[in-house]
């Protein structure tokens, strides 16, 4: 089984602190049957910015100290890169999962549509694939046209400004996810989505893109071992039947 998207490199961003930590994370991992984990730190200016180079000299140490303690887990390098406005800032030093051209993206939901669509055109001229990091956590992409607008604005408020506006914005998420689709993404779901560990509604969502088929991978989104641990009980409850999808790629 191969985890595309792990926080668990120690002091890099927002996952654990140490690693002795990471150690703890990669024996959980390892014993739900995980061989291999790529290591996606994210990458946000000014809160978690450390280089690439740090990056991989974290997976050398790590995977030294996994070797040592006879862990037989695999580490491989990668980031999770958020779309706000400075993103263009890396383009030229972009990091994708190592070994492939995909590129680990996340869509934050109050992003603007013009701002998503440059730079994932950006991406795309440098000949790489953007893989969406849990789509369905990603509030533009699983908001729908007719199931929201239409019964929650009265007829004044449709058309004043305000209500033109939340309208205007419903169309676009709309708009985004087919675009996306229509390029041919990678879509990446958390397996946790599924369990429901992000509320029902992510649940839902997740149900939803998995029923369709547009996931192409799965990934924990780890951050420390107290999440892997809820994960596992909770992957336990996951209804079956699983589609072929879910079971070949997710856990290949
Ligand atoms: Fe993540």
């Amino acid at each position: 089984m191969i985890d595309y998207h792990c926080h668990i490199l120690p002091g890099i961003d927002d996952g654990p602190s140490t690693l002795d930590e990471s150690i703890q994370m990669a024996k959980l991992l390892s014993a739900a049957g995980y061989r291999t984990v790529y290591c996606t730190p994210h990458k946000v200016k000014y809160l978690f910015d450390k280089s690439n180079e740090a990056v991989y000299l974290s997976i050398k140490d790590m995977q030294r100290e996994l070797y040592r303690q006879g862990i037989p887990l695999r580490l491989l390098a990668g980031r999770e890169y958020i779309l706000d406005n400075h993103f263009l800032e890396y383009i030229n030093d972009l990091m994708p999962l190592e070994g492939t051209n995909y590129l680990l993206i996340e869509i934050p939901s109050g992003s603007y549509q013009g701002m998503i669509l440059d730079s994932i055109t950006a991406i795309l001229q440098k000949g790489l694939t953007p893989m969406i990091a849990h789509p369905e956590r990603c509030r533009i992409l699983t908001d729908q046209r007719n199931s929201k607008i239409p019964k929650s604005l009265s007829f004044f408020k449709r058309n004043s400004i305000y209500g033109k506006m939340l309208l205007e914005y419903s169309y676009q998420h709309i708009d985004l996810l087919e675009w996306l689709l229509n390029i041919d993404c990678a879509f990446q779901c958390n397996a946790g989505s599924l369990s429901g560990t992000y509320g029902r509604s992510v649940q839902k969502a997740a149900q939803r893109f998995l029923n369709n088929g547009m996931y192409t991978h799965f990934g924990t989104d780890a951050h420390d071992t107290f999440f892997l641990e809820k994960l596992n009980i909770n992957l336990k409850h996951v209804k079956s039947p699983k589609p072929k999808m879910y079971s070949s790629l997710a856990f290949e």
